[in-house]
């Protein structure tokens, strides 16, 4: 026995207050972190609160039936899916991915600088050049948001160079910085004086320094603050990479993102966006000066040693760019918004709200003890969201977080504020 033995009695006990990083740490040959994580499983299983991956059997819409893990049927409204724009269900967008299907085969059966790129690949770069229309860009694919991150710093990026990032910053942010060799420091949410400190330091230390931010925070819900970041930046002469994994086609008048919104897409280095979120699909890329383009498309090893995007969901994706430069893209832009701060206003007052001030609307609710039985109990009582806990978020700080959608009606929406109200009293949320 290797393992902390306080850990083991712990699972055993308190297996209601988990933490990812409980199971990481075994410095012995035998399995036994992975056999003590079977264990937990197993007790959640036994106690019915193993509330996640449960299956849907059809698209993610606002309301759908879900099978829980231990079989049992559950009727939800689902704020637990990021399909902000309701895309992955339009009907052009599917019959777009068919045609794609029924064309090209399933897979791309190459890399993409091999002999995997094709038409369509073509032409959802065209598409999206079009979509954020300034001169001399493009696009490079990557087939996950992660990738395009993980490929795109550890290619921009050397031993020597620096990465400055916001301490909210994505896994994927984390972990490419990682991957590239250079330095990294990070700076405190969305602290603008924290972060020129740090350049003011780093840049005389380092020939390169990349500053990496996010449109819309995912585990705070609040918009970063890009306009300074991008005067910072060039001041001191950093790049920036911009992740709008969330944000991408629903802010900005156009959806070219909260960079569109903020008035500053021009002066962003790397632009990332990833087609899992509001474009309803699956992949990601990013938009930058074309010889960067170029330089990635061979030196991001983990586009360039893989499988190109398949063609079905690049195809679905052409037209969702279409759709979001159409009326329609208009209309659902406002509506997702309106559909936000509708729900935030029949929040507002009863539970504490964080920063969050976009569609991913974020609840506190503080200590991660509470989060098995809460998300069993949203569940049951007919809400999907996705909570969040310590490491994602800072201890006892673990929280709600709902991704509203341009397809919640304002019934529904009601709906779900009222379950997340009476949650509050029931679980004693922490209030502000
Ligand atoms: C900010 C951010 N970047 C990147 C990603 C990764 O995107 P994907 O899920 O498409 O791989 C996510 C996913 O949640 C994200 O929130």
């Amino acid at each position: 026995m290797t393992l902390d033995e306080n850990l083991v009695a712990h699972v055993h006990k308190n297996y209601a207050s988990y933490t990812y990083d409980m199971f990481m740490m075994n410095m012995s040959a035998d399995l036994e972190e992975i056999d003590l994580f079977g264990e937990w499983f197993n007790i959640l299983n036994d106690k019915n609160l193993y509330t996640f991956e449960a299956i849907r059997s059809a698209a993610q819409k606002p309301e759908i039936d879900l099978k829980r893990k231990n079989g049992d049927d559950i009727h939800i409204i689902n704020l637990s899916s990021y399909n902000y724009l309701g895309f992955s269900y339009h009907p052009d967008v599917i019959k777009a991915a068919q045609d794609a299907v029924g064309k090209y085969g399933l897979g791309a059966s190459s890399s993409p600088v091999i002999s995997g790129t094709y038409k369509i690949h073509q032409e959802l770069e065209q598409a999206l050049e079009k979509f954020f229309a300034l001169p001399d860009r493009g696009v490079s694919l990557f087939t996950a948001g992660y990738s395009v991150n993980l490929g795109v710093i550890s290619a921009f990026i050397k031993p020597g160079h620096q990465v400055i990032m916001d301490q909210a910053s994505h896994m994927s942010i984390v972990e490419g910085a990682k991957l590239s060799g250079g330095e990294v420091s990070y700076f405190r949410h969305n602290d603008m004086a924290h972060l020129e400190e740090l350049l003011k330091e780093k840049c005389d230390d380092f020939t390169r320094v990349l500053v990496c931010v996010e449109g819309l925070y995912s585990g705070d819900g609040d918009f970063g603050n890009l306009k300074e970041v991008v005067r910072l930046a060039k001041q001191y002469g950093a790049f920036t990479l911009i992740d709008e994994a969330h944000s991408a086609l629903v802010a900005g008048e156009n959806g070219r993102g909260v960079s569109e919104m903020q008035g500053v897409l021009e002066d962003v280095d790397l632009y990332v966006m990833t087609f899992s979120k509001a474009f309803g699909g699956v992949g990601g890329a990013v938009y930058a000066k074309k010889n960067i383009i170029n330089y990635i498309n061979w030196y991001a090893k983990c586009r360039m040693f893989s499988c190109a995007l398949d063609p079905a969901v690049t195809g679905g994706m052409v037209k969702v760019v279409e759709l979001a430069m159409e009326p329609i893209g208009y209309e659902r832009r406002k509506r997702v918004i309106d559909n936000a701060n509708y729900f935030r206003s029949l929040l507002q007052g009863k539970v504490d709200l964080g920063v969050s001030e976009g569609w991913v609307v974020i609840v506190n609710f503080g200590s991660e003890s509470k989060t098995l039985a809460l998300n069993n109990y949203l569940q049951k009582t007919g809400l999907d969201t996705s909570i969040i806990q310590f490491p994602a978020v800072p201890k006892n700080e673990a929280r709600i977080r709902m991704f509203i959608t341009s397809e919640h009606t304002h019934e529904q929406l009601k709906r779900a504020a009222d379950i997340v109200i009476e949650a509050a009293e029931k679980f004693d949320f922490k209030t502000n």
